[in-house]
C-alpha cells in the first residue's frame, strides 16, 4: 500500500522583524545574520497566537468535509505545548470540528516530533487504510532577547494529512534513525526559554546526519545521484548546508550542483520565517515544492529530521503525478504578502507581553490579529480560543 502526504498547509503569524534591523540593534554586522546564519526575517507571534492556534490555522484551509469525516487520528508534534497533561491535539480537534470518533494526542522529541507523528501515522494507515491522520508540527522558538540563539527564533506551523494513495508524496518504506542521550538543547519544565549549547548542537546535527545517511546507503544501495533534492531540518538556513557539504564529495559535479541549487530553493520560506522547530523540515519541503515549479513528478526527495537531545532520521519520498495541483501556493503567497514588519522595539515589547502564569484571568483583544483562530484569554486556568469563522 502506498502511504504518504496527501495535503500540506502552513501558517505563520502576521508580524516579523527584519534581521538587518535586529543586527543593528544588537551591534553585530547584518551579514552575520543574513549570510552567516542565513536568515532575512523572523516571524513574531503576538500574544493571541500559541502552538495550538498556529497549528489550527495551518490546517484550517486544507481540510474539506470529507477529510474532517475521515480523520480519526490527530497527532500534534510540539516542544512549545501549553499544558503538561492535556494534549494540544484535543484543542485543535475541537477548533476544526473534526469527527468525534478520533484519537487526539501530542508527541514530543524536540524538533523531531512531527517526524515521529508521521511515522506513527504511517503505521495507523497501514492497519486502517480508509482512515486519514492529521499531523501537526507547530512551535514558537524562543531563546530570549540578547541571547546567542535570538537570531534563530521564529514561529509557525505545518499541517499534513497522511493517507493511503496520497496526492503529494508517497513515503518510501526504508528509513534510518538514531537516538543518543546528549544535552545540546533542552527546556526544563520550569522554564519558558530553551537552554542550548549552540556549537555542540551544530556538531551533533552534522554527526547524526552523517550516521543516518551512511546507514541508509548501506541498507539500500542508493546514493546521492538517486535524489532530486534533500530537505533538512532548518533551525537556521545555513545549518542544513553545513551538513550537506560534508557528503557532496561522494558524487559528480552535476549532482552536487543540483542538490546545492535545490537546497537553496528549499530554504527560501525558512529564511523569511525563522525557526519553527518541529515544523522546520516540512516548511523546507514545502518551500521546495511550491517554489521549484519545474520539479518533476516521480522525483525522489530525501528528508533529514533532527531533534536535539537527540533523535535523527533520514527518510525519503516520491512525488506523485500532478502533485502541484494539490498545493496551496496562492494562499501561502498571500500569507507572506500580508505580513507586517515591526521594529526591534516593538518586537521586544511583544516578546515581553506574555500570558499570566499566576492564575489570574485575562481577556485578549483578537481584532488586531488577522488569524482566523486566536487565543482569546484565560479563565480559571483554562486557555480560551476563538475560531472567527464559526
Ligand atoms: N559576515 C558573514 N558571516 C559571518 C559574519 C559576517 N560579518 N560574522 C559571522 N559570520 C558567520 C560565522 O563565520 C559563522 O559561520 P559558520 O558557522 O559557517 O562558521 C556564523 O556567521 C555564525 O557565527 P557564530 O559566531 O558561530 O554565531 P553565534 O556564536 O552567535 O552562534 C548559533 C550561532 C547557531 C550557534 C546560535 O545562534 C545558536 O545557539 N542557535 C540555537 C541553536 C541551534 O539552532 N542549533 C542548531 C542545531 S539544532
Amino acid at each position: 500500500m502506498n502511504i504518504g502526504i496527501d495535503k500540506i498547509g502552513f501558517y505563520t503569524p502576521h508580524l516579523y522583524v527584519d534581521m538587518n534591523q535586529l543586527a543593528v540593534a544588537r551591534n553585530v554586522e547584518p551579514e552575520k545574520f543574513t549570510i552567516g546564519i542565513g536568515q532575512e526575517k523572523m516571524a513574531i507571534p503576538p500574544i493571541t497566537q500559541d502552538s495550538v492556534t498556529l497549528a489550527a490555522n495551518a490546517a484550517l484551509d486544507i481540510l474539506d468535509d470529507r477529510d474532517k469525516e475521515q480523520i480519526d487520528f490527530v497527532i500534534f508534534g510540539t516542544e512549545s505545548g501549553i499544558d503538561h497533561s492535556k494534549s494540544a491535539g484535543v484543542y485543535v480537534h475541537e477548533l476544526l470540528d473534526l469527527n468525534p470518533n478520533a484519537r487526539s494526542i501530542e508527541v514530543k522529541q524536540a524538533c523531531y516530533g512531527a517526524t515521529a507523528a508521521i511515522q506513527m501515522a504511517k503505521g495507523h494507515i497501514a492497519l486502517n487504510p480508509e482512515s486519514k491522520v492529521l499531523v501537526l508540527g507547530a512551535d514558537i522558538a524562543r531563546y530570549g532577547l540578547n541571547t546567542g540563539g535570538e537570531s534563530t527564533q521564529g514561529a509557525g506551523a505545518v499541517a499534513m494529512i497522511i493517507s493511503a494513495d496520497p496526492k503529494v508524496m508517497i513515503l518510501e518504506e526504508k528509513s534510518t534513525y538514531l537516538t543518543k542521550d546528549i544535552m545540546d538543547f533542552w527546556r526544563p519544565v520550569y522554564s519558558d526559554r530553551a537552554f542550548v549549547d549552540g556549537k555542540f548542537s551544530n556538531e551533533q546535527y552534522i554527526s547524526f546526519f552523517q550516521e543516518v545517511w551512511k546507514q541508509y546507503k548501506e541498507q539500500t544501495g542508493r546514493n546521492l545521484e538517486d535524489f532530486e533534492a534533500i530537505c533538512f531540518h532548518l533551525p537556521y538556513t545555513k545549518m542544513g548546508l553545513k551538513a550537506l557539504r560534508t557528503v557532496l564529495a561522494e558524487t559528480t559535479e552535476d549532482v552536487q550542483e543540483r542538490l546545492t541549487s535545490n537546497y537553496k530553493i528549499s530554504t527560501k520560506y525558512n529564511r523569511i520565517v525563522g525557526n519553527i522547530y518541529t515544523g522546520s523540515l516540512y516548511l523546507s519541503f514545502l518551500s521546495l515544492l511550491e517554489l521549484k515549479e519545474d520539479l518533476q513528478d516521480g522525483s525522489r526527495i530525501g528528508l533529514f529530521s533532527y531533534g536535539s537531545g537527540a533523535v535523527g532520521e533520514f527518510f525519503t519520498g516520491i512525488l506523485q503525478n500532478n502533485y502541484r495541483d494539490h498545493l496551496y501556493v496562492q494562499q501561502h503567497n498571500q500569507l507572506f504578502e500580508e505580513r507586517k514588519e515591526v521594529s526591534v522595539d516593538e518586537y521586544e515589547a511583544i516578546f515581553g507581553n506574555t500570558l499570566p502564569t499566576d492564575g489570574s484571568n485575562i481577556e485578549l483583544d483578537v481584532t488586531n490579529d488577522p488569524a482566523a483562530i486566536c487565543v482569546s484569554g484565560i479563565t480559571e486556568h483554562m486557555r480560551q480560543y476563538v475560531n472567527k469563522r464559526r
